[in-house]
């Protein structure tokens, strides 16, 4: 049965861990919903894992656009999330809703947006008009020079008391998804159970109701730094669709993130 946004609310009601994965291609994503991963993120990671690229700014519209396409190809049962690009919604929420409506013409279900309650406009207007949202708050990567690096977010307790409010704010404005990254596993399980929107996490603890890896990282083929949050899902597994069944398996049983991969 297809993953629908209905379908994640049941399974985040119920306790049953939502399992998510970037993808890029049409060949990943048949291999990544033939193994059971219920949401494809079409993420603009794509800049670092793909292009070889020192961060996701450089991501353009039309290559977002040709990732979704080929990996909505690809998937049968997952519902396939397409990243909004740096520069392509900011502006107002009528730039948002022209960049949204062109990833879901091309086969995205929902999209995703980083910031925080400052996006709730936003969120809303693209909600009302269709288009499901999952809004990406902590860390930020699309903030790299503002924040002057990839860092934990939310560790002082008015930063804390920010992205709960943050939470909050974009839950009541209509996303259908909240995904953290890199906050406190205690913040992201507070959010968690302050908000009625299934939460999804990244170096978030596991009290969240999904997770989600880079693809590369999993995999342990991306050349760059390695972040606390990431294991390498091949070391114990004989072919890339064991890993990824060991992932989805570790994400349902709660195995996944220990406590070493947690902040
Ligand atoms: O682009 C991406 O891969 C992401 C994940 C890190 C959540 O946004």
């Amino acid at each position: 049965m297809k993953i629908t946004v209905n379908t994640l609310q049941q399974m985040a009601a119920q306790g049953d861990k939502i399992s998510m994965l970037t993808c890029y291609d049409a060949s990943f994503a048949a291999l990544l919903d033939e193994a059971g991963v219920d949401v494809l993120l079409v993420g603009d990671s794509l800049g670092m894992v793909i292009q070889g690229q020192d961060s996701t700014l450089p991501v353009s519209e039309e290559d977002m656009l040709y990732h979704v396409r080929c990996v909505a190809r690809g998937a049968k049962r997952a519902l396939v999330l397409g990243d909004m690009t740096f520069g392509a919604y900011q502006q107002s929420p009528q730039q948002a809703f022209s960049h949204a409506a062109r990833l879901m013409q091309a086969g995205a279900h929902m999209v995703k947006l980083e910031g925080g309650a400052y996006m709730a406009d936003t969120v809303q207007f693209l909600a009302e008009r269709g288009i499901p949202v999952c809004a990406h708050i902590g860390l930020t990567p699309q903030y790299v020079n503002h924040f002057g690096g990839y860092r934990v977010q939310g560790k002082s307790e008015v930063d804390a008391v920010r992205i709960l409010a943050d939470a909050k704010v974009l839950a009541a404005a209509g996303a259908s998804l909240v995904l953290m990254e890199c906050v406190p596993a205690v913040l992201a399980s507070d959010i968690t159970q302050a908000i009625a929107v299934p939460t999804i996490g990244i170096g978030a603890g596991v009290e969240v109701s999904g997770q989600v890896l880079v693809l590369h990282d999993m995999l342990g083929v991306y050349p760059g730094k390695k972040a606390r949050f990431v294991k390498n899902f091949m070391q114990g597994s004989h072919s890339i669709q064991q890993a990824v069944q060991a992932y989805v398996a570790a994400v349902k049983a709660k195995t996944f993130p220990a406590a070493e991969h947690t902040f």
